[in-house]
């Protein structure tokens, strides 16, 4: 048996014992008297009884061996700025947040939202609610005030901490006043907001509410705020991710079994190492960011980059599309991660600016979070010359399910594959009527884990234990076990390979939308009926989300300027609810939407004549005209 086989198996057969081993890769304060508790499945308990401290691990640990060395590096190509942040100094701006989170009134089990862009603050709010175990629940800072009310009225938070304005492209977005209107629509009011003022926008503060962190952060200059240990199995953070309904669910996750499911996977998939520096180009908004950019890079030692641009400009704000590299070179890269959207992006720079700079110290890219198609992985693996891992996980799970584990043994990757099932997972193709499981070689069905779930993978829905269940381990027939809600197939040498979502869920640019979302925030415009929304293959992001309209009067039918405009006021709409990501790239407006005779709206019928593909079987469809005409619209 080769050597990662022999692994997977130990993990799956003794997953005591593989995982006491793996829990040694971090601190703890007492160590668990139970590492595994599944005995009421489908939730899964680790390392039960021992109690640790996730920014303990990040930060504290390392400051006798590397208290000098670098652990953050802030790269903003909108501001210009470029700053280091050593081991030391990120302990003393953590205690500092902390205190001043403290001196608010936030205690243990409370609720922080963080809604921020991608500046060092954010990372050290994180750090700092982990430190004194306030849950945070970080909210993408793309989103706009209708995404963030609910988030808000669903987490429940304390406190907000936010700042005056994100940048993306030289151009400001004021993220006050969409949070001012957010915590204006949710029912649930924050005792106290925290803003951080980068001088970017104007911010409007609401007397006895609103608090700048400047002045706080003085006051609490010199603050001594000790770890504080937490249960293993208590909540480290919530996130919220998108599905079938319109209502996000927040994905919670406990404290010890993350930890270390993080410290495993830094040395047996990322191969990263202490002193070394990782650049992930994710955001602190998605799981990736959470995983990869704040708390895995510094739990294994290493600096994390922490990026805030595009990835076409320089630091002097003028076009430039080898900055990454750049970086890579400067602060001598070792792991880099990143999308298949943002190589499809480089992929029109000038080829040249990969040869450009010193890549020596890559040892390889990971991308994620889409399916990356082979011309960009090829165009990206012979530019660069090192391994391109692509990696298969979800927000659900935290850390990658499908890869190859090349810390444990170096294995080749095929193009158009995330690679096999990691260590802990337990992966199946399972038939989506039946829930029979497909072991055949490349048989369709959904990819489904059984539980016990391993460390790191979400704990339950938050507040929502029920929703946990139903919508993640009910929907195969006769079965407990948990749907990924992606489609699948497994090769002759055991490889996988995803195929899309069976769900709803949209995936821009490789961030995960729900249709549901988008189409309720068009059915709010006076003159939408119906809508349905559906995601359409894109060059570019991958996907793209398309609207078709059932418009209440009839001239955005027949009057090409009212259809114009009717589009663009959606659009609009879109945008100032959602934010500008969820914007459909076209609305299309059509008498009938397709249904089922028992009023289902059929979204993948109407995927299928975009993407002019074959609908399938149409047979309980009640009127087929209405797809005829989205046909016709398309053509
Ligand atoms: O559909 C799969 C797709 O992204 C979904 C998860 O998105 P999110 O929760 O935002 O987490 C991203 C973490 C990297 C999956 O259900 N997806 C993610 N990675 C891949 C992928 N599809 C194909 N290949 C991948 N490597």
């Amino acid at each position: 048996m080769s050597r990662y086989a022999d692994f997977y198996r130990q993990s799956i057969d003794e997953p005591e014992a593989f995982w006491a081993e793996q829990a040694r890769l971090i601190d703890w304060e007492t160590p668990a008297a139970q590492v595994l508790d599944a005995s009421k499945p489908p939730f899964t308990r680790w390392f039960v009884g021992g109690r640790t401290n996730l920014c303990h691990n990040a930060v504290d640990r390392h400051l006798a061996a590397r208290g000098d060395q670098p652990a953050l590096v802030f790269v903003s190509t909108e501001t210009g700025v470029e700053r280091n942040y050593s081991f030391r100094e990120l302990h003393d701006e953590v205690q500092r947040t902390a205190a001043s989170l403290i001196a608010l009134g936030v205690g243990r089990g409370d609720r922080v939202l963080v809604y921020m862009p991608m500046i060092p603050e954010a990372a050290f709010a994180m750090l700092a609610c982990a430190r004194i175990g306030a849950i945070h629940c970080v909210v993408f800072g793309g989103f706009a005030s209708g995404s963030l009310a609910s988030r808000i009225e669903d987490a429940t938070p304390k406190l907000i901490v936010s700042a005056d304005a994100g940048s993306r492209g030289g151009k400001v977005l004021a993220y006050k006043p969409l949070l001012d209107e957010a915590i204006r629509l949710s029912a649930h009011k924050p005792d106290a907001v925290l803003l951080v003022d980068r001088g970017l926008a104007p911010m409007a503060l609401t007397e006895g509410r609103d608090h700048l962190a400047a002045a706080l952060l003085a006051q609490h200059r010199d603050a001594e705020v000790p770890c504080t240990w937490l249960e293993s199995t208590e909540i480290s953070y919530t996130i919220y991710t998108s599905g079938t309904t319109g209502r996000p669910k927040g994905v919670q996750r406990d404290t010890g079994g993350y930890a270390v499911a993080l410290a495993a996977s830094m040395k047996h998939i990322f191969d990263g190492r202490a002193g070394e520096t990782y650049f992930s180009t994710s955001d602190i908004g998605w799981v990736v960011g959470h995983s990869y950019i704040v708390y895995g890079p510094l739990i294994a030692g290493m600096a994390t980059i922490m990026y805030e641009g595009l990835p076409t400009r320089g630091l002097d704000r003028q076009p430039d599309g080898g900055i990454w590299w750049r970086l890579v070179e400067k602060y001598k890269v070792t792991v880099m991660f990143s999308a298949p959207t943002a190589v499809r992006v480089l992929k029109k720079q000038d080829p040249a600016l990969l040869k450009k700079y010193d890549l020596s110290s890559l040892r390889a890219l990971f991308l994620a979070g889409e399916p990356l198609d082979e011309p960009t992985g090829r165009w990206i693996a012979d530019g660069l010359g090192v391994p391109i891992i692509d990696n298969y996980w979800q927000t659900e799970s935290g850390w990658p399910i499908l890869t190859v584990a090349n810390g444990v043994e170096p294995m080749p990757s095929k193009f158009g594959s995330p690679g096999i099932p990691m260590y802990g997972y337990k992966v199946k193709i399972l038939h989506e009527a039946t829930g029979e499981e497909l072991t055949g070689a490349n048989e369709k069905g959904v990819v489904a884990i059984e539980g016990p779930t391993p460390p790191g993978f979400m704990q339950t829905v938050w507040r929502d234990d029920a929703r946990f269940v139903d919508t993640y381990w009910k929907s195969v027939p006769g079965k407990l076990v948990y749907s990924t809600f992606d489609w699948g197939i497994r090769d002759e040498d055991g490889y996988y390979y995803i195929l899309g979502r069976t769900d709803d869920v949209i995936n821009v640019a490789g961030h995960r939308l729900g249709s549901r979302e988008i189409e309720e925030s068009i059915s709010g415009h006076p003159n939408v009926a119906e809508v349905a929304v559906v995601g359409v293959a894109d060059d570019l992001k991958g996907q793209v989300a398309m609207a078709f309209v059932v418009p209440k009067d009839g001239a955005a039918l027949t009057d090409a300027a009212a259809a114009l405009a009717l589009e663009g006021e959606i659009m609009q709409r879109v945008a100032g609810d959602l934010g500008a990501l969820a914007r459909p790239a076209r609305v299309r407006f059509v008498g009938a939407l397709p249904k089922t005779r028992s009023g289902k709206l059929l979204r993948r019928a109407i995927q299928a004549v975009c993407e002019r593909r074959d609908p399938g079987d149409l047979t309980t469809m009640d009127d087929p005209a209405a797809l005829q005409q989205i046909r016709h619209l398309l053509a």
